[in-house]
C-alpha cells in the first residue's frame, strides 16, 4: 500500500509525530509520502490511505491542514481511510467546553461532512508545554496507532 502523511507544525512537535507514523508504516513494508501541508500535494492523489496532522491552536486545526482534508474529499478519496492527528496540551481531552475541541476533532468532523471515511478515534499526541517537548509516551503511542491502523486494514 501507499500512504500520504501530511502535517503542519510550528515548533516541530507535530512533525515528529508525522515522522513516527511514516517510520512505522515503512517498517511494515509500505510506501509513504511524508510532506508538510505547506508543500503542494501531488497532482494524482493515488494513495490507499492518508494521515493529516496539525497542532491544535485556539481549539482549531490550521488552515493549511484543513485545506488538505478538503482536497482529499475533492479528489474523490471516497471510502479510503483518512486519519486526522494532532498535538494538544495536557488535559484538553477532558474538557467539555469549546477548549476540548482539538485539531484532529475539527478535521475529522470536516472530513466526515465532506464524505470522507475518517477513522475514529483519531490520534492525539500531548505536548508538555506550548512549544513542546512531546510527552514521553507520544512517539510510542503514535507508532502503535499506525501499526493498529494497518492491522485493521488487514495489511
Ligand atoms: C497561539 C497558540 C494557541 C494554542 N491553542 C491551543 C489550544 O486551543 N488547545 C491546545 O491543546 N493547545 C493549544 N496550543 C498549544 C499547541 O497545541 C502546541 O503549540 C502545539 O501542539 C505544538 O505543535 P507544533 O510543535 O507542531 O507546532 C496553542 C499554542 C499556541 C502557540
Amino acid at each position: 500500500m501507499k500512504g500520504l502523511v501530511a502535517y503542519d507544525s510550528v515548533y516541530g512537535n507535530t512533525k515528529q509525530i508525522a515522522e513516527a507514523i511514516a517510520e512505522e508504516i515503512r517498517a511494515n513494508g509500505h510506501e509513504v509520502v511524508l510532506m508538510s501541508v505547506k508543500e503542494s500535494l501531488p497532482e494524482a492523489l493515488d494513495f490507499d490511505f492518508a494521515f493529516v496532522g496539525s497542532p491544535t491552536r485556539i481549539a482549531n486545526a490550521s488552515r493549511a491542514s484543513k485545506k488538505v482534508v478538503k482536497r482529499l474529499a475533492k479528489a474523490g478519496f471516497g471510502a479510503k481511510p483518512v486519519v486526522a492527528f494532532d498535538t494538544i496540551l495536557p488535559g484538553v481531552l477532558e474538557k467539555t467546553d469549546r477548549w476540548g475541541r482539538t485539531a484532529a476533532k475539527v478535521m475529522t468532523d470536516l472530513g466526515k461532512a465532506k464524505g470522507l471515511n475518517m477513522r475514529e478515534p483519531s490520534l492525539h499526541a500531548t505536548v508538555k508545554d506550548m512549544k513542546g517537548p512531546l510527552a514521553d509516551d507520544a512517539v510510542t503511542l503514535a507508532r502503535t496507532y499506525a501499526k493498529d491502523f494497518l492491522a485493521a486494514l488487514g495489511k
